[in-house]
């Protein structure tokens, strides 16, 4: 099994779409997704296991905020690292990039992101009711700091 990360380029985007539109709670379009891959903002990393794409992931970085927009890995493919391959490349970018916090919003009955993103370091920092619909759930806000020059975050 060869496992990679590396940044997207336009040729993925109408896969990544297909994996958005049947397996993530998102609703990205390919021009959305087109948006973010031109962003100097944003981030956009693919998956490829064996040499096909199976999910991917899109991180947003302001100043020394990074945010997790997306991360989706279709079902078949799960249960392999991927994700977990896909958010410790995330943390190694933000790390270097000098970010002192990468967040994201995770749905509260989603377990296995929960427990995908506390195996990656990430704490609870608070909760927003009902922020997510069909089917209505809360959002659990998770943030990871990171601790550049010994300072106090
Ligand atoms: C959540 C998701 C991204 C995980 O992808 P994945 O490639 O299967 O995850 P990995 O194989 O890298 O798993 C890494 C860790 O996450 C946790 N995890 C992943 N799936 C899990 C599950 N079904 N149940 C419990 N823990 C799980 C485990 O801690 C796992 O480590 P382990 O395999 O050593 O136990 C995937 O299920 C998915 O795409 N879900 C739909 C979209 C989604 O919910 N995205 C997150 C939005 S915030």
């Amino acid at each position: 099994m060869i496992m990679r990360v590396r940044r997207a380029v336009k040729e993925d985007l109408p896969l990544l779409a297909r994996i958005e539109k049947e397996f993530s709670d998102n609703t990205w379009t390919e021009a959305q997704l087109r948006e973010e891959l031109e962003s100097s903002h944003a981030f956009l990393f693919c998956c490829e296991l064996n040499g096909r794409v199976i999910g991917f992931c899109d991180v947003h970085v302001v100043a020394d905020d990074a945010h997790i927009n997306e991360l989706c890995i279709e079902p078949t493919s799960r249960r392999q690292g991927a994700a977990h391959a896909m958010m410790r490349h995330a943390i190694g970018l933000c790390d270097a990039l000098g970010c002192s916090v990468l967040s994201l919003e995770v749905r509260s009955k989603n377990e296995p992101a929960i427990a995908l993103y506390e195996k990656c370091g990430f704490e609870q920092v608070g909760i927003r009711k009902r922020f997510y619909q069909n089917p209505a759930d809360d959002a659990l806000n998770m943030n990871l700091y990171f601790n550049h020059g010994g300072k106090e975050k």
